[in-house]
C-alpha cells in the first residue's frame, strides 16, 4: 500500500491525469487492461514522479493506500460497467471508485446507488480540459457523497487549475450531481462553439473578410469582455494554412460537424426538466443539419436571396455586441438547467461555485465565467442571470447591434440559429404578453384541454360547439 491514489484506463486523459498526479508528488498506481501501455508510460514519463505500475488487477487494488481511491478513465457507458465490475469486488468498505469519463449522469446515479449498497463510494467526477487540461490543470467537478469528497477533495483540488488561487475543483452535490454539470458544462461548450462559428460565417460571408482577418478580428476580442478559451483557439484555427495546398485550413476542412453526445444529452435531459435552452439545442441541431450531406445536396438549386454585402464599417463591432449578448443568453440557460436538475434531483448545487470552478481549466473557460460568479454572489436566487445588473446592462448595450445583425443574416440569407434562438429567447422573457394564450384557446376548442384567465383563479372551458359561454372545468 505505497501509492495514495491509482489510475485504470491510460489513454490520453488517463496519462495525462497519472502524470498530472505524479508530479504534484502524489504516488499513482497505474493500471491498463493492455499492459503495454502502462510500460510506456512508467518508460516515457518515470522521471516525472512516483508511478506503480500493475499488470494484475489485484495488484493494482494492492498497491493503494486505505482507504483506497481509484480513478477510471475508460471510455462511458458498457466499457465503464466492465472495469467497475473488475474492480468492485477487490475492494473493501469505504473505498472509493471514481469515474473521470463523460458518463451520463443517470447512468452514475445507479452506478452510485449499486456500489453504495455494497460499501463502496462512487464518485461521478466531471473532468474538463482536454489532453493538456488533464496534464497541467483540469476543471473537475466530482459528485458523489460529502464523505468521499473529504477523502478525494484534497487531491483533486491539488491537481485542478486555479484561478486567484482558487482551485477549479469543487464538491458538486450527491451522486449524479458532477457529471449533470459536466453535461451541462459540455452543452454550453456547443453553443459557444456555435455562436463563434455563426460569428466568422457572418464577417466571412456579409462582411467579405478573409479567414486571416477574421482571426485578426478574434484576437482583439480577446483583448476584451470576450476573452476566453474558445476566442483564443478561434483565432488560432483562422489563422492557420494548410501545408499541402497553401489555402486557409478552414476553407479544406469538410464542414460537417460531428459530436459524442454530451451535447446531445444536455438537449433530451432539459426537455425531459421543461427547461428552454435553445441555445444549446440549436447548437446540437447545426452539427446535425451540417451533417446530412444528402439533404443538403438535395437543397443545392434552392434560391436565395440577392446577396448584396453590408458596408464593412462597424459591422464587426455589431457581430461582437450580438455575440456577446446571444452568449449571456445560452450561459443563462445553461444555469437554468443546472438549477432545474438540482431542484428536481435534490442536489442542492450553488451555481456561483460552478461557475467559479469554470474560469480555469475547461473548455469554456473565460473571464466571463467570473462575471456570473458575481452575479450569484450579488443574488443567490435569481431565476435568470439576465437581469443581474452587468448582464442586463451589456444586453441593452447590445440589443440595437444584435438585432441588426440577426435581420442581416436573415437579408442575407446567411443561417444564424444561435444568435437568432438567443434573441427570441431574450425577447420571449422581456414581453409582457406572449401568443402562448392563443395557444390555450386552441387546444381548449380542439381538446377542451381548458385554460386559466389573468383575471380569476381555476381553469375554465368554453363551449366551442354549443353557445359559446363558459364553464368552470
Ligand atoms: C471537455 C470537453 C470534452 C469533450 C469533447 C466532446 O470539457 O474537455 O467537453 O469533455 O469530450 O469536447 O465534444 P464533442 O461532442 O464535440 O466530440
Amino acid at each position: 500500500d505505497e501509492a495514495r491514489i491509482g489510475v485504470t484506463g491510460l489513454a490520453v486523459m488517463g496519462r495525462n491525469l497519472a502524470r498530472n498526479l505524479a508530479r504534484h508528488g502524489h504516488a499513482v498506481a497505474v493500471h491498463n487492461r493492455t499492459p503495454s501501455r502502462t510500460e510506456a508510460l512508467v518508460r516515457e514519463f518515470g522521471d516525472e514522479g512516483v508511478f506503480v505500475p500493475a499488470e494484475r488487477p489485484e495488484d493494482f487494488v494492492a498497491s493503494l493506500e486505505r482507504p483506497r481511491r481509484l480513478v477510471i478513465m475508460v471510455k462511458a457507458g458498457a466499457p465503464t460497467d466492465a472495469v467497475i465490475e473488475e474492480f468492485a469486488p477487490l475492494l473493501e468498505p469505504g473505498d472509493m471508485i471514481v469515474d473521470g469519463g463523460n458518463a451520463h449522469f443517470a447512468d452514475t446515479r445507479r452506478r452510485e446507488a449499486a456500489l453504495r449498497e455494497r460499501g463502496l463510494h462512487f464518485v461521478g467526477a466531471g473532468i474538463s480540459g482536454g489532453e493538456e487540461g488533464a496534464l497541467h490543470g483540469p476543471s473537475i467537478m466530482p459528485g458523489g457523497s460529502a464523505e468521499s469528497y473529504e477523502a478525494l477533495g484534497p487531491l483533486l483540488e491539488d491537481i485542478a487549475a486555479d484561478v486567484d488561487g482558487t482551485p477549479c475543483c469543487v464538491h458538486v452535490g450527491p451522486d449524479g450531481a458532477g457529471h449533470f454539470v459536466k453535461m451541462v458544462h459540455n452543452g454550453i461548450e456547443y453553443a459557444d462553439m456555435q455562436l463563434i462559428a455563426e460569428s466568422y460565417d457572418l464577417l466571412r460571408h456579409a462582411a467579405g473578410l478573409s479567414p486571416a482577418e477574421i482571426a485578426e478580428v478574434f484576437r482583439t476580442w480577446n483583448t476584451g469582455r470576450l476573452e476566453s478559451y474558445l476566442i483564443e483557439i478561434t483565432a488560432e484555427v483562422l489563422a492557420h494554412t494548410d501545408a499541402a495546398t497553401g489555402r486557409p485550413f478552414v476553407d479544406v476542412v469538410l464542414d460537417q460537424a460531428e459530436q459524442k453526445g454530451t451535447g446531445r444529452w444536455t438537449v433530451q435531459t432539459a426537455l425531459d426538466l421543461g427547461v428552454p435552452v435553445g441555445g444549446i439545442a440549436e447548437a446540437v441541431f447545426a452539427r446535425s443539419v451540417s451533417g446530412h450531406a444528402a439533404l443538403r445536396e438535395a437543397a443545392q438549386g434552392l434560391p436565395g436571396p440577392a446577396r448584396s454585402r453590408v458596408k464593412e464599417s462597424g459591422f464587426a463591432d455589431a457581430v461582437e455586441k450580438a455575440l456577446y449578448a446571444s452568449k449571456i443568453v445560452a450561459y443563462a440557460q445553461g444555469f437554468h438547467q443546472i438549477q432545474a436538475g438540482s431542484a428536481e434531483y435534490g442536489w442542492d448545487i450553488d451555481p456561483g461555485a460552478m461557475a467559479t470552478i469554470w474560469r480555469g481549466g475547461c473548455i469554456i473557460r473565460a473571464r466571463f465565467l467570473d462575471r456570473i460568479r458575481a452575479a450569484y454572489e450579488a443574488d443567490p436566487r435569481t431565476p435568470t442571470l439576465l437581469t443581474d445588473d452587468h448582464f442586463a446592462e451589456a444586453l441593452g448595450g447590445a440589443q440595437d447591434a444584435w438585432r441588426e445583425v440577426v435581420a442581416t443574416a436573415a437579408r442575407l440569407g446567411i443561417p444564424a440559429p444561435g444568435f437568432s434562438t438567443a434573441l427570441s429567447y431574450y425577447d420571449s422573457l422581456r414581453a409582457e404578453r406572449l401568443p402562448a394564450a392563443l395557444t390555450q384557446g386552441q387546444r381548449d376548442f380542439f381538446g377542451a384541454h381548458t385554460y386559466r384567465r389573468t383575471d380569476r383563479d381555476g381553469s375554465f372551458h368554453t363551449l366551442w360547439g354549443g353557445d359559446r359561454s363558459e364553464t368552470p372545468a
